[in-house]
């Protein structure tokens, strides 16, 4: 097996978002937080049609990572857990998924809203958000079940003020 796999961004966040700790920790804390994709102009026909979506799931290169961890303690909680079992982006692979609004389309363009990405992170992919096939009833969530929704808004938001 090739244990060494390369990919090549197809474009750029700017976010505005430059400090790891003022940023919200997920797109659903990151209302009012605005900036764009710049796709690449090589794949700017990619994105026929992505107009009609009102979300984009955005894979992105957490090119501001620190080291990987195995055993981490992640931003809602302080007690530890397995990576794998968080959304921390000191991970083996440091690929970050973030599900966003998309407000418009302007060539090759997104303009969005509820971005948790850092500025100037590498894209390497996007898809449409289709809730037929990502919503799930009964989820179980974990340890994250057991943060109240008023908690899990004032550690997620982070007091971000878009200013
Ligand atoms: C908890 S992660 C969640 C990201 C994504 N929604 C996910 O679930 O994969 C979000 C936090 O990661 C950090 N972050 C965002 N973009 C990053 C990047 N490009 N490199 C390193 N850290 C980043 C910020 O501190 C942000 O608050």
């Amino acid at each position: 097996m090739n244990r060494t796999i390369k990919f090549k961004p197809i474009g750029i966040i700017a976010s505005g978002h430059t400090d790891p700790a003022k940023t919200p920790i997920q797109p659903v804390f990151a209302r009012g937080c605005k900036g764009r994709l710049e796709v690449f102009p090589e794949y700017e026909q990619g994105l026929a049609d992505i107009e009609g979506f009102s979300h984009i799931l955005i894979t992105y290169l957490f090119h501001r990572a620190g080291p990987p961890k195995l055993v981490v303690k992640p931003y809602l909680e302080d007690k530890q857990h397995g990576v794998f079992a968080t959304r921390a982006p000191c991970r083996p692979n440091p690929l970050g998924i973030s599900l966003v609004r998309l407000i418009k389309r302007e060539g090759p363009v997104l303009y969005l809203d509820d971005l948790d990405i850092l500025d100037d992170a590498p894209v390497l992919d996007i898809k449409p958000y289709i809730s037929r096939f990502e919503v799930r009833d009964n989820a179980r969530c974990g340890w994250q079940d057991d943060i109240d929704d008023t908690t899990a808004f004032r550690r997620g938001r982070r007091n971000y003020r878009g200013d």
